[in-house]
């Protein structure tokens, strides 16, 4: 028996990733996965492969950014499960560019997906949650949100944002029995790493200079601090945010 055994747990942007590796590692603890997700060819393929290793889940079409569908999203998987414990506010984009020039409609859609969505999400599952006095909301941040990255203002101003929600709702709903908490990882070996890295934005090299351990983060070292957090062992923790970056955040730059 897993220690999420009967859990109803909904990931956003869970189709790959990030949000596929919680996805697996929850339902590996026992939890019943929502894959709720903006592309139907990735979200049926993680579905595809949960239930193929003998997990329970199911696909959930959502665009984050728009409030009907997502409360359209929570209110079925509401009715279909009759409980929703566990939120992971996952989704995310990056888009890199100078301030000066960076086009309004890409500010736009970075504070859309990884800012309103997150609101838009809190506030629809977080209506079940608190009908229910019970649940868990996990946002996923970035040590971009706790730092300066240059040519990154709209994902970092996001990412900040996030945090910074996660610490007020986390007090106001932590009366009524759910807690808000987020993790932010550092630099994370996934699609969206390898296409920066590929497109000649993001220098591997660089970033295992840069982070103590001396390399990126693999996406289950990701996923196990989520599945600690949005667990039971964590019932006292709310209203914060765990670095999960290989000492990323912590480090002042002087050479090791
Ligand atoms: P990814 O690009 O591999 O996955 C993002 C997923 O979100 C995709 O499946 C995509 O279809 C989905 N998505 C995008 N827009 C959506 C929308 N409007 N509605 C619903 N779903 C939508 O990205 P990755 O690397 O797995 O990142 C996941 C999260 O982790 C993001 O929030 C990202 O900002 C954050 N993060 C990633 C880091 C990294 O190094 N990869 C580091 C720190 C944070």
């Amino acid at each position: 028996m897993g220690e999420l055994n009967g859990r109803i747990a909904i990931v956003t942007g869970g189709g790959r990733g990030i949000g596929f590796g919680i996805a697996q590692q929850l339902a590996g603890a026992g939890a019943e996965i929502v894959i709720a997700e903006f592309n139907p060819a990735l979200g049926k393929e993680a579905v595809d492969s949960l239930t193929s290793a003998g997990h329970k889940a199911s696909f959930h079409e959502v665009d984050v950014r728009n409030a009907e569908s997502v409360e359209a999203m929570a209110q079925a998987v509401a009715a279909q499960y009759g409980h929703i414990d566990i939120l992971i506010n996952n989704a995310g984009l990056a888009q890199i560019g100078p301030t000066e020039t960076f086009p309004l409609d890409d500010w736009n859609r970075q504070i859309d997906v990884m800012l309103n969505g997150v609101f838009l999400c809190m506030q629809s599952v977080g209506r079940v949650m608190l009908r229910q006095r019970k649940g868990v909301i996990l946002n996923i941040s970035s040590i971009g949100g706790l730092g300066a990255w240059p040519m990154r203002s709209a994902y970092n101003a996001a990412k900040a944002g996030v945090i910074s929600l996660t610490e007020n709702v986390g007090t106001e709903w932590a009366r009524h029995g759910v807690r808000v908490v987020s993790v932010a990882p550092g630099v994370t070996r996934t699609a969206m790493l390898q296409q920066m890295v590929d497109e000649g934005i993001a220098s591997l090299t660089q970033y295992e200079k840069r982070t103590p351990m001396g390399r990126p983060g693999e996406v289950e070292e990701i996923a196990k601090a989520v599945q600690f957090l949005v667990s039971d062992r964590a019932s006292y923790i709310t209203a914060t945010t765990l670095t999960v970056d290989g000492g990323w955040t912590a480090w002042g730059n002087l050479p090791l």
